[in-house]
C-alpha cells in the first residue's frame, strides 16, 4: 500500500465534510493501493467543536513540503495564495474548492494550472460535474452558456417565492453552510462572477479576466418581483452568461427573467445549460452547495489525481465566438 499524504488547509464546511468523507472512503482508496494519511488540518481556532481528531488540528501553517497534495477549502485569496504557491513551486498538485482564489489570483496561478498541477472540480457548481462536463464540450464550439452558478442566492429565491422573507431565506442558507464566510460575495453575484470566469477560462480564453464579467446581484429583488415574474410564466434567477456579442465574448451576472418551461427554470439546483456547434444543446444539474456536496468534487479530483489525469487545463488559446448569442431578459 503507498502512503498518500494529504495536506488539509481548511476545516470548516467543506474541510470538515471532506475530511469524513475520506474516512468513510477508505476502502475505495485502499483498493486502488493507496492509503490516505492527514498531515495535518489548517483551521483558525483550535477550540471549535469539529469532526476532525484534535491531534491533527494546526492553527498555524505547517510545512507543506512532506506533501503528495494539498487539499484547500480555507477561502480567501491571499493567505491561500501564500500557502500553495510555493507546494506548487515544488510540484505538488493542488486540489480547491476556492473560485475566488484561482479568479483574482489567475497571473500568479496559471503557468501552475497549464502544468496541470490545479484540480478545482469543486470550485464551481460543487460536486455537480461543472468542469468535466465543459472538457467534455471541448469536442463542440461554444455557441452561448448560462448557468445558475449560486447556490445561496438559488435557495434565497426559491424561498422567497414560498413566502419567506429575504433575510429569513439568507440565514437559512448560512445555517445549512452553502453561504460564503462573507455572504455578500453571494448576494452581489461576486461568488458567481468567480465562477463564471473559471469556466470562461476553461472553454475560450485562458486569459479571460475577472474583471470583464457585468455583475449584478439579487440584492434588489422583492417579492412582488417574483410574484409578477411567476404570473407572466417565468421565474427569477440569478443567471452567469457566457455569449457572443459583437464578434467578442461578453460575460455577465445578472437576475433574469426565464420561461418557466425552460430547463433552466425547471432545474431545482445550480444547474449549467449550454448551446454548442455540433452537439445541440446540453444541461447538468444539481447541488451546488454544501459540505457533502462540495467534498465530493474535492474527492473526485483527489481520484482523478490518483488516476493519473492531470488538472484542469485552461482553454489552449483564446477562441473567438461562432455566433451572437443573447442573455434571458433582465429584471426591470
Ligand atoms: P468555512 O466553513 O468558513 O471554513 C473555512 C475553514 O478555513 C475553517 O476551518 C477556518 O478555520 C479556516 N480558515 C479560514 N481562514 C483561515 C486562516 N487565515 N488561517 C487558518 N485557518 C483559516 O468555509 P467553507 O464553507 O468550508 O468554504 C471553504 C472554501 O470552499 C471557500 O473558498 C468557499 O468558497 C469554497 N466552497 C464552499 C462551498 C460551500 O457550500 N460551503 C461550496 C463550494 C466551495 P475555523 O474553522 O477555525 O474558523
Ligand atoms: N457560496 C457558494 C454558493 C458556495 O452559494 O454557491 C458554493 O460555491
Amino acid at each position: 500500500m503507498e502512503p498518500l499524504r494529504i495536506a488539509l488547509l481548511g476545516g470548516g464546511t467543506v474541510g470538515g465534510a471532506f475530511y469524513a468523507l475520506v474516512q468513510e472512503r477508505l476502502p475505495d482508496f485502499h483498493a486502488l493501493g493507496f492509503a490516505p494519511e492527514f498531515l495535518g488540518v489548517l483551521v483558525r481556532s483550535l477550540d471549535k467543536p469539529r469532526a476532525i481528531p484534535e491531534s491533527l488540528l494546526r492553527s498555524r501553517p505547517f510545512d507543506l513540503s512532506e506533501a503528495d497534495v494539498v487539499v484547500e477549502a480555507l477561502g480567501g485569496v491571499e493567505v491561500p495564495l501564500g500557502l500553495v504557491r510555493p507546494a506548487l513551486e515544488a510540484g505538488i498538485p493542488l486540489i480547491t474548492a476556492n473560485k475566488a482564489l484561482l479568479a483574482e489570483a489567475w497571473e500568479a496561478l496559471r503557468p501552475f494550472a497549464e502544468e496541470g498541477l490545479i484540480y478545482h472540480e469543486a470550485s464551481v457548481m460543487a460536486g455537480t460535474p461543472a468542469l468535466s462536463f465543459l472538457e467534455t464540450l471541448r469536442g463542440s464550439r461554444l455557441l452561448e452558456l448560462h448557468g445558475i452558478l449560486n447556490g445561496t442566492t438559488l435557495y434565497i429565491l426559491q424561498e422567497m417565492e414560498k413566502g419567506r422573507t429575504y433575510g429569513e431565506a439568507l440565514a437559512e442558507a448560512q445555517r445549512l453552510g452553502y453561504a460564503e464566510a462573507d455572504p455578500s460575495l453571494d448576494v452581489e453575484g461576486t461568488d458567481a462572477a468567480h465562477k463564471l470566469t473559471l469556466l470562461a477560462r476553461l472553454l475560450v480564453d485562458p486569459g479571460f479576466p475577472l474583471t470583464q464579467v457585468e455583475v449584478q446581484g439579487i440584492t434588489r429583488l422583492t417579492p412582488e418581483v417574483l410574484k409578477r415574474a411567476e404570473a407572466q410564466g417565468e421565474r427569477v434567477r440569478l443567471v452567469a452568461s457566457l455569449y457572443g456579442e459583437g464578434g467578442r465574448w461578453r460575460a455577465a451576472v445578472a437576475p433574469r427573467r426565464i420561461p418557466q418551461d425552460h430547463p433552466l427554470a425547471q432545474a431545482r439546483g445550480n444547474a449549467l445549460w449550454v448551446r454548442a456547434h455540433p452537439l445541440g444543446e446540453a444541461l447538468v444539474t444539481g447541488p451546488g452547495a454544501g459540505g457533502g456536496a462540495t467534498a465530493s468534487g474535492l474527492l473526485a479530483d483527489l481520484f482523478r489525481l490518483l488516476a493519473g489525469s492531470p488538472g484542469h487545463l485552461p482553454a489552449p488559446a483564446p477562441r473567438p465566438p461562432l455566433a451572437e448569442g443573447s442573455p434571458f431578459p433582465g429584471v426591470p
